[in-house]
């Protein structure tokens, strides 16, 4: 008995050091002291040892079992320190390796220009207002003198979901949503996207902005519309900016004008932008047409306004400088971070 003690305890201690991970070393612990291990197979054994020798045979188990332990527990704690050693080793941090910097976006040109008009109108006392951009047929065409064979109309040019429901081709409905308030005098802009089905090149995009105005006051004549946008030209482009009116057609406005501005890159000499007129045609304008202000319940013996409306990609294109519409909608944060 006593040798086979002795067999199961060396070969035992030889399993341990052998170990070389904390699963082996956990397989040679259940295979020498659990239930159907070496060491309990001689204690199960017990019944064919003489009565009275059977406390020393116990004795002799009790202290081979707790000499193994002893290994397994120094075996183990010196494994687990292997492992502690490898973790730390492979989850070194060089903390003198330079900081990977975080790619922050960067305001659209679109929007910088957005927020210059907005700040110019508001300094003039007017409100910023939206509208939405699918849009009745009635407020997109019909309420503001559009009639049904006008050009303008023309699938060719708008995007239409319903027969009566269109992707607003301009911010104008938004003139006729805010006049149907009744809330007078009205002073405000109406920023937004619009859609036309235009094919994409340097100057066209099927979708764009435009800055709608709108002035609804008593006596309010052409001369607050030509005060009002020099003022806005100049605030834009700078002091020495002048503008000239041209007579033109809207069907909203009576009468109606494009507003030209003296080129900002020549001062008016000729040069490549203003494609040596001396002159940049910058916006649509007018005075609201007596039929728009009656369809909207605004009496024209009593109110009078103007309307403009300004394409927003038109003066980011004139601001900055850049000559393809297209690097507006890109995103290329290379191209945006320049502005
Ligand atoms: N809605 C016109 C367009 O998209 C622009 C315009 C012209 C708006 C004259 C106006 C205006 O308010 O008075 O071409």
């Amino acid at each position: 008995m006593k040798e086979r003690l002795a067999k199961i305890k060396e070969e035992v201690l030889a399993q341990i050091e052998a170990s070389d991970s904390l699963e082996k070393l956990n397989e040679v612990r259940v295979s020498a002291l659990g239930k159907k291990g070496a060491l309990t197979g001689i204690l199960k054994s017990m019944k064919d040892v003489a009565p009275e020798d059977r406390p020393k045979v116990g004795q002799m188990v009790n202290d081979v079992r707790q000499e193994l332990e002893k290994a397994l527990d120094a075996e183990k704690s010196k494994l687990e320190e292997i492992v502690r050693e490898a973790k730390l080793k492979s989850e070194v941090i060089d903390v003198t390796l330079p900081a990977k910097k975080n790619q922050v976006g960067h305001r659209h040109p679109n929007a910088i220009v957005q927020e210059e008009v907005e700040r110019i109108f508001i300094g003039m006392g007017y409100e910023v207002v939206e509208g939405p951009e699918v849009e009745k047929d009635y407020y997109n065409f019909e309420a503001l003198n559009i009639p049904k064979d006008h050009p303008a109309r023309d699938e060719q040019d708008t995007f239409y979901v319903t027969e009566d429901i269109v992707l607003r081709t301009q911010t104008s409905p938004v003139q006729v949503r805010t006049m149907e308030k009744g809330k007078l005098p009205i002073r405000m802009i109406a920023p937004g996207r619009v859609f036309r089905s235009d094919e994409v090149d340097a100057t066209h995009s099927p979708s764009f902005h435009q800055i709608e105005g709108l002035v609804i006051d008593k006596n309010i004549t052409f001369s607050d519309l030509k005060g009002t946008l020099a003022e806005f030209a100049k605030e834009l482009f700078g002091e020495e900016t002048k503008v000239k009116f041209r007579p033109h057609h809207f069907p909203f406005t009576e009468p109606s004008a494009e507003m030209d501005m003296s080129c900002f890159k020549c001062g008016g000499k000729g040069c490549r932008f203003c494609k040596g007129s001396g002159w940049i045609e910058i916006l649509g304008c007018g005075m609201v047409h007596p039929k728009v202000l009656k369809m909207s319940g605004i009496d024209p013996e009593e109110y009078s306004g103007f309307a403009f409306g300004v394409g927003l990609e038109r003066i980011t294109l004139l601001k900055y400088e850049i000559d393809d519409m297209r690097l507006l909608y890109e995103n290329d944060t290379r191209f945006l971070k320049q502005f």
